[in-house]
């Protein structure tokens, strides 16, 4: 197996969760595990926190085929998928028992359309999206009520929840967060007054976990957080979590180089005095941006070393100076040894992203090792 791995820490996972759970007791929560558990590997995961008695109570991915996936891997809990089911094969929501989200008249009709297509006789559970203010997807507030009604008087529908999703909630005290709350609740009272029924009520994201509990109703959903991250640095980091992912590797060769000497394409690095140069087998096509460009870093034998020269598809280098080190030995690109940490928001700063997007590329062809 390649030296070169992602190792996935299945009980920080499990204890981001339970963190998660505690804090929004005794709200519900429908675990985000679309783009592959934002790149930790959706089964693996899945059945970690599946293994947990407080498991669960809901899934949520972001494409049809994600949930068809954890369908055939054995996955019961009710799954919400969060795409459109516009250009999506709608009888798989049928088939494999599945939530879409619906918001548009057009959803109403292609679903009705292929239950009576396919003589499906079950009641179609959706989750209705409204937009309070992201401007992506969803019905708008103001039309809400009028398809929210709509649907509950259609004898083919269960409404199962209804939910929004915030756009800065992230960002504490946010008073746009604050307005995308008033929006949406002021919608379920007037639901709540009508005796409309509304399923379950969602929409915090791991940002307002964290910084809005009035925002928890009847179900919370969980993304970045579960994985180990506040989803942006000016949280108020009220959970305790624990990165699950971390990236280690081994010293691939030693050189030494003279003063004067560059280091790889591009030659944009140049030593200023002889030193020694290790290569480790990880590149961009493994989800090391070509944007760490001499601004990385590795710890290798409890010291941290600069990463060096244009960061290649599949190699790194690092200068280590006159340090005692061989080919062979552990590299921790992202994680923690005894003394020092490389967080994923030591890449983000570098980067300018977040820790979504650096787990999310850590790309197939680095195995992921399971340990618990
Ligand atoms: C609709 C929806 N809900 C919840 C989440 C989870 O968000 P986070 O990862 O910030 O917790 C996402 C992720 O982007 C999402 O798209």
């Amino acid at each position: 197996m390649r030296c070169s791995q992602a190792i996935i820490n299945l009980s920080n996972l499990k204890k981001n969760f339970s963190n998660i759970r505690k804090k929004v007791h005794p709200a519900k929560v429908m675990a985000v595990v679309k783009a592959d558990a934002y790149g930790h590997g959706v089964i693996e995961v899945v059945n970690a926190l599946n293994s947990l008695e407080d498991k669960p109570e809901y899934y949520a991915v972001a494409l049809l085929d994600e949930a068809v996936q954890l369908r055939e891997n054995g996955i019961i809990q009710p799954i919400l998928v969060f795409d459109t089911i516009a250009n999506s094969d709608v009888t798989d929501y049928f088939r494999y028992n599945l939530i879409p989200t619906i918001f548009t008249d057009s959803d109403i009709k292609s679903l009705i359309s292929a239950k009576r297509k396919y003589n499906y006789k079950q009641n179609i559970c959706v989750h209705i999206k409204v937009d309070t203010g992201m401007n992506r997807l969803g019905v708008n507030h103001n039309d809400a009520f009028d398809f929210i009604r709509k649907v509950s008087m259609n004898d083919n529908f269960i409404i199962d929840g209804i939910y929004t999703h915030f756009a800065t909630s992230d960002v504490y005290n946010s008073c746009f967060a604050k307005l995308q709350l008033k929006r949406f609740n002021q919608l379920i009272t007037r639901l709540k007054d009508k005796n409309i029924a509304t399923g379950l009520i969602h929409l915090a994201n791991s940002g307002a976990i964290i910084n809005m509990p009035d925002s928890y109703f009847d179900m919370v959903r969980p993304g970045i957080s579960l994985y180990g991250y506040y989803p942006s640095q000016s949280t108020n980091e009220s959970i305790e979590l624990f990165p699950v992912m971390s990236i280690i590797s081994k010293v691939a060769s030693v050189k030494k180089i003279k003063k004067g000497d560059t280091v790889s394409y591009s030659r944009k690095f140049k030593a200023t005095k002889p030193t020694k140069i290790v290569s480790v087998s990880f590149g961009y096509a493994d989800g090391y941006s070509r944007g760490m460009t001499n601004k990385g870093s590795a710890i290798i034998n409890e010291k941290i070393f600069k990463q060096v020269g244009v960061v290649t598809m599949d190699r790194i280098m690092f200068d280590i100076g006159n340090a005692d080190i061989n080919v062979g030995d552990e590299v921790i690109l992202l994680g923690k040894s005894k003394k020092h940490e490389i967080s994923g928001w030591d890449w983000c700063n570098v980067l300018k992203t977040i820790p979504y997007e650096i787990t999310c590329s850590i790309s197939k062809r680095v195995p992921r090792i399971y340990v618990d």
